[in-house]
C-alpha cells in the first residue's frame, strides 16, 4: 500500500463504508500475510486496538498481540485489554506485567525527558524479549494512521522514542495507515470494539508517568490513578466531552487538617482541554457542579490527597501535560 492517500478515497463516515473498508483490508491482509505469523504491540489505544481487531478478523490466531503493562496505565486499562481481546475476541494475547521493572528503574528519576527515555527503552526491551520467545514471526503490525505519516515530525514522533533492533526487523502490516482518526473510530465500532475503547481520549505513551511529576513513587502513582478515574468518570458525564481530561499529582506536599490535626498530603490537579491538533489548546471551563463533585469525591475517596486544584491554563503558554 502506498503512503499517499488517493484524492478519490472516500471519507469513512458510516458503518456501511466502514464495513466495505474492513472487507477490503481483510482480503489485503490475507494476501500480504498468507499463513505466516504477525506480531502487534497492543497498547489498548484506539489505533492499535483497531488494527488488532482487523487482524483477528483476517487471520485469527496467526496474530500474537503483546500488551505490556508498564504500571503507568490508567485504572482498568489492562483489565479491559484482556477482557476484550483474550476473552471476547479469543485472540492470542501475551500479557506482560512489567510494572516492577519500570517503577524500579524510574525510582528517583525526576527529569521528564529522562523518564520518557527510560519508559521508551524498557518498553522496547520488554517487547523484544517477548518477540524473541515467539517462533516464526515474519510480520509486525502497527497502528500507524495518516496524520502520523503527514506529520512524521509531529507530536507523537517528537515524544516517543524507540524502534526494534536491526536483527529483529519484520515486514510491516499497517492496515489503517491511510485513515484519519475519526475514520479509525468508525471502523473500530464496525468491528465491534467497545464504544469506550474506540472513543477514548488520547493518552500519552509514557502514561501516568508524566502526570505523576518529578520522581515517581508508588503511593503517589496509586493516588493519581484513583483520582484520575474519578476525574474521567465525572467529566465523562458531560454532554460534550473535552479532547483530554485527566488528573495530575505534582511532586509536592500540601498541608491538610483532619480531626483538628495538621498533616502533609498531596494536591491533585484537574485538567480538561479542547484542541484540534494538540499544537494549541483551550482549557475547558468546567461546570461548577462537576468541579465540586470532583473535589468532594477526590478528598473523600483518595487516601493521601487533601487538596484539589483546577488548571485552566491554555496552550500556549502552558503545555497540555505538566511535564
Ligand atoms: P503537550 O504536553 O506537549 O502535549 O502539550 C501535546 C499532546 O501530546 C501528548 N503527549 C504525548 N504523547 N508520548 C505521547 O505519545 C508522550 O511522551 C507525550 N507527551 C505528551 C499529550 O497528551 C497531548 O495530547
Amino acid at each position: 500500500m502506498s503512503d499517499v492517500r488517493p484524492e478519490t478515497m472516500e471519507r469513512i463516515t458510516n458503518a456501511a463504508l466502514a464495513n466495505a473498508f474492513i472487507e477490503e483490508q481483510v482480503k489485503a491482509i490475507r494476501e500480504q500475510v498468507g499463513d505466516k505469523k504477525v506480531l502487534l504491540a497492543l497498547s489498548g489505544g484506539v489505533d492499535s486496538s483497531v488494527v488488532a481487531a482487523l487482524l483477528i478478523k483476517a487471520i485469527g490466531k496467526q496474530l500474537t498481540c503483546v500488551h505490556v503493562n508498564h504500571g503507568l496505565l490508567r485504572k482498568g486499562e489492562p483489565e479491559q485489554v484482556i477482557e476484550v481481546f483474550r476473552n471476547q475476541m479469543d485472540a492470542n494475547l501475551v500479557y506482560v506485567d512489567a510494572t516492577d521493572r519500570f517503577l524500579d528503574q524510574l525510582a528517583g528519576v525526576a527529569d521528564p525527558e529522562t523518564k520518557r527515555k527510560i519508559i521508551g527503552k524498557i518498553f522496547i526491551d520488554v517487547f523484544v524479549e517477548e518477540a524473541r520467545k515467539l517462533d516464526g514471526i515474519e510480520f509486525l503490525a502497527q497502528g500507524t494512521i495518516y496524520p502520523d505519516i503527514l506529520e512524521s515530525k509531529g507530536v507523537k514522533a517528537h515524544h516517543n522514542v524507540g524502534g526494534l533492533p536491526e536483527d529483529l526487523q519484520f515486514e510491516l502490516v499497517e492496515p489503517v495507515k491511510l485513515l484519519y482518526k475519526d475514520e479509525v473510530r468508525v471502523v473500530g465500532e464496525a468491528l465491534g470494539l467497545p464504544h469506550g475503547m474506540v472513543y477514548r481520549q488520547p493518552f500519552p505513551g509514557p502514561g501516568l508517568g508524566v502526570r505523576c511529576t518529578g520522581a515517581i513513587t508508588r503511593d503517589r502513582l496509586s493516588a493519581l490513578r484513583e483520582a484520575d478515574a474519578i476525574v474521567r468518570e465525572e467529566i465523562g458525564k458531560l454532554e460534550e466531552l473535552p479532547w483530554q481530561y485527566f488528573a495530575v499529582i505534582p511532586d509536592l506536599q500540601s498541608t491538610g487538617i483532619k480531626d483538628g490535626k495538621r498533616y502533609m498530603g498531596w494536591p491533585v490537579i484537574v485538567r480538561a482541554i479542547t484542541t484540534v491538533d494538540a499544537v494549541t489548546a483551550k482549557s475547558v471551563i468546567l461546570p461548577t457542579e462537576t468541579l465540586l463533585t470532583i473535589r468532594d469525591r477526590i478528598v473523600a475517596e483518595v487516601p493521601g490527597v487533601n487538596r484539589v486544584l483546577w488548571d485552566y491554563s491554555d496552550k500556549p503558554v502552558s503545555t497540555i501535560e505538566w511535564e
